[in-house]
């Protein structure tokens, strides 16, 4: 007998708060056949971590969402999407542009754009953390460092969130948000094309990369994804998380005084609150998961967001957010071969963002007259506003 739920990770009351359910699951097994959706959920930090470093066991070709059109007809092709030597020349392709080496003379940009989107806020006023700050930094940073044009920022994060979307089942959200992210792939074969892109871009470099023959042609706007649909949202989620738990309680004055690291902040707010919940996996041999044979060939979902609140990892505090914890075991990024490719990037903008934020503010609270809101999305957990108030 394996442990099994009717729980459904996808109805709109769960994705508002995953963490009871996520509980439930945790108390049930180390993998829980969800009845529902036809799928495996690991939702324990050991076993999650465990997946993640065993590849040859947990592919990630046609497994990470849970419909076979968005696996066979989206994720086809991506570096996320792909395993073994085929996985690893296409990451090298993005490795020169992630490097900590090559972003390093990217940090004075980055700190520049955060200060001046900090200091247009108003003082002693509200501001919407997502729309005022997170949304316009993340995307204008990457919009650059991609070579795409400014003016389609608003549609590119549209389609970039529209495109994490599709990896939910097959339900009302995914069957909307399809043409959304099939319009990401003609947007690029319209736009980032050789002659409109700049060489020395993000995006040029894949073309320089299919001229040298390190990559085929047709595998250049799938990998242009990892940028437009990976680069954005994410980072996004992850300062808003960071900024709504430091305005609900009392650790602010740890940012500010530059006590605590911002690294650790993201840490701690990934691990509470990771922006991607989960990924799907197929296995490839029957494998043993805690007490249960996962049979070869099912799918699985490795629920990040849960193995961030397990407390046979975190101790019985892991539902309460504290920067002075040791987080750096999260899962959020990944692990293994497929870890965030963008991780350095997302610490760097970060970084920029809280110490614009910690040298202009002494105070940040929530908003005393108006609620942060959600949108319910199938993979994603962010805000879709988040008014606070810093003085
Ligand atoms: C805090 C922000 C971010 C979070 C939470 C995040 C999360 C993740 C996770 C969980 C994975 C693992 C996928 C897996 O195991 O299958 C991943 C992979 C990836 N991320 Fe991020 N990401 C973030 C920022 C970024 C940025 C800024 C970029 C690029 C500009 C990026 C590009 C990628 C790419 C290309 C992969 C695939 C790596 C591979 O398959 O080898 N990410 N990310």
């Amino acid at each position: 007998m394996h442990a099994s739920s009717g729980i459904d990770l996808f109805d709109d009351a769960t994705l508002a708060d995953p963490y009871p359910a996520y509980a439930r699951l945790r108390e049930l097994g180390a993998a829980v056949r969800l009845e529902t959706h036809d799928v495996w959920a690991l939702p324990r930090h050991a076993s999650v971590a465990a997946a993640l470093r065993d590849p040859a066991t947990y592919s990630s070709e046609r497994a990470l969402a849970l419909t076979d059109s968005v696996n066979d007809r989206l994720l086809v092709g991506t570096v996320v999407g792909t395993d073994g030597a085929a996985h690893a020349r296409l990451r090298r392709v993005l490795s020169r542009q992630l490097a900590p080496r090559a972003l390093k003379s990217l940090v004075r940009d980055m700190r520049e754009r955060a200060r001046a989107l900090v200091e247009a806020l108003p003082r002693d006023g509200g501001f919407d953390a997502v729309t005022d700050l997170a949304a316009p930094f993340v995307a204008g940073v990457v919009m650059r460092l991609m070579g795409l044009p400014e003016q389609d920022r608003a549609l590119l994060l549209d389609l970039a969130d529209a495109t994490f979307d599709t990896f939910g089942p097959d339900n009302a959200r995914t069957r909307a948000a399809f043409p959304h992210a099939e319009e990401m792939f003609r947007y690029l074969d319209r736009v980032a094309t050789r002659d409109r892109i700049a060489a020395d871009s993000w995006l040029g470099a894949i073309h320089i990369a299919v001229d040298r023959g390190d990559i085929e042609e047709s595998q250049a706007v799938p990998l242009m994804l990892s940028y437009t649909v990976a680069g954005m949202d994410t980072t996004i989620h992850a300062i808003t998380a960071a900024l709504h738990l430091l305005a609900h309680t009392d650790q602010w004055a740890l940012v500010r005084d530059r006590v605590v690291p911002t690294e650790a902040v993201l840490a701690e707010a990934l691990r509470m609150e990771a922006p991607i919940q989960f990924f799907g996996r197929r296995t490839t041999r029957d494998v043993r998961v805690g007490d249960t044979v996962v049979p070869a060939g099912d799918q699985v979902l490795l629920l990040y967001g849960s193995a961030g609140r397990d407390r046979a990892k975190w101790g019985p505090n892991a539902d309460t957010f504290d920067i002075t914890r040791d987080s750096r075991d999260h899962l959020a990024l990944g692990s293994g071969i497929h870890q965030c490719a963008g991780n350095h990037l997302a610490t760097l903008e970060f970084d920029a963002v809280l110490d614009a934020l910690a040298t202009r503010f002494r105070t940040l609270a929530p908003s005393p007259d108006r609620a942060p809101t959600r949108r319910p999305h199938n993979i994603l957990r962010g805000w879709h506003t988040l008014p606070l108030v810093a003085a």
